[in-house]
């Protein structure tokens, strides 16, 4: 292996190996106010859910996380069997692997299972020319949807990630006008990966026909720590210092989802590890919740290990439901909350950014 599909398998061996999470866990600042009294049944909390069109179980889904090299088939079809299972979302990993040297195999397995509401995924830095590299127009992105039947295309933003590599891709420029054409033919999602989305960018992409917003704020798995990692691993100095100084860059997840709230469906992520995080996310404003890191020890075992892991989230998902009196996730998302700490003084923050 090398290139890319090296970079995305050891972007698996550092997340499973070193500790690449933001130092401040932000959903821990969020409170959700206790229901002494709730007005109905543990087993009668409903929660179903719609999102873009599609009826899940549970507003819950696994967001993108690789794909193009050998090992990444087994991965997804992991994913996607619990997934199909659990009647939750599933989205595959950059599909660049797969339009630039044809390493569609560990993709399209997703295909396989009846997953309820599938994403493909390419990054924004690829919609311009890179370096030595084409930009990848409407054709690839039919391509990159077609290959796992997918409803929905989310175009990542990663430059912290991008700046943070010997190799990065950081041109910006025109990647804006890119996601506006493709927004014009094709359903088209954007996400971040782990530095969350302001309000004034979500704002510049509603107004491009983006159907929905994946937050990725900060307080989860840290791309630039990721980067650091493989950096020291090489022993280039340079990026390791970037990476270290930019670790906690970012806007915290609960706060992104509040800010990016400008009327398009949310996907909250970035560090949600269990159901109360992820029901919190519904609460201060998201229509579904969204895991990466949380299953990727359990996606290299077995389907049956993340569907144990997904289940649980459930679980605790209606447990949060039931212990704040909501009865369904449009309750859920009134449920009364207090935003303490560090993630407080953000949302508390009056300017509109
Ligand atoms: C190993 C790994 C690889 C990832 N690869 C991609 C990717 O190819 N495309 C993408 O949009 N996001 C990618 N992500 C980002 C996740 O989708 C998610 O936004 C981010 O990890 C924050 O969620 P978490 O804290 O639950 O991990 C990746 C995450 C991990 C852990």
């Amino acid at each position: 292996m090398k290139g890319i599909e090296q970079r995305k398998a050891e972007h698996i061996m550092v997340t499973l190996e070193e500790d690449v999470a933001s130092a401040h866990d932000y959903w821990n600042d969020v409170k959700l106010v206790h229901d002494a009294l709730p007005d109905v049944d543990l087993d009668d909390v409903d929660t179903s859910t719609v999102l873009f069109g599609r009826k899940l179980s549970c507003p819950l889904m696994v967001t993108a996380i690789t794909g193009g090299y050998p090992e990444a088939e087994k991965i997804n079809r992991n994913l996607a069997e619990a997934c199909a299972n659990l009647r939750i979302g599933l989205g595959v990993g950059s599909q660049r692997p797969a339009l630039e040297r044809g390493a569609r195999k560990s993709y399209e397995v997703v295909k396989d299972f009846d997953v309820p509401l599938k994403v493909g995924n390419i990054g924004a830095p690829q919609l311009v020319p890179q370096k030595r590299k084409r930009a990848f127009g409407t054709d690839d992105a039919h391509k990159a949807m077609e290959m796992i039947d997918a409803d929905l295309l989310a175009i990542h933003l990663n430059f912290l990630q991008e700046i943070a590599q010997p190799e990065g891709d950081t041109r910006a420029k025109g990647c804006y006008d890119g996601i506006r054409s493709l927004s014009r033919e094709l359903p088209i999602i954007v996400k971040e990966t782990g530095a969350g989305i302001s309000r004034r960018v979500a704002q510049r992409l509603k107004g491009i026909g983006v159907q929905g917003l994946d937050v990725a704020g900060a307080g989860g798995t840290s791309f630039s720590k990721v980067e650091g990692c493989r950096a020291a691993r090489k022993g280039d100095r340079r990026c390791e210092r970037i990476a270290d100084t930019f670790a906690e860059w970012g806007i915290p997840a609960p706060v992104s989802v509040m800010w990016a709230d400008v009327g398009l469906p949310i996907i909250a992520s970035g560090g949600i590890q269990n159901g109360l995080q992820a029901a919190k996310g519904i609460a201060v404003g998201a229509d579904c919740a969204g895991v990466a890191r949380a299953v990727l020890r359990d996606a290299l075992e077995s389907s049956k290990a993340v569907e144990e892991r997904l289940a649980l989230i459930i679980e605790e998902m209606r447990i949060a439901m039931f212990l704040t009196g909501s009865r369904d996730v449009r309750e859920l998302g009134r449920a009364e909350h207090i935003i303490t700490g560090a993630t407080g003084e953000w949302a508390g923050c009056e300017r509109e950014i």
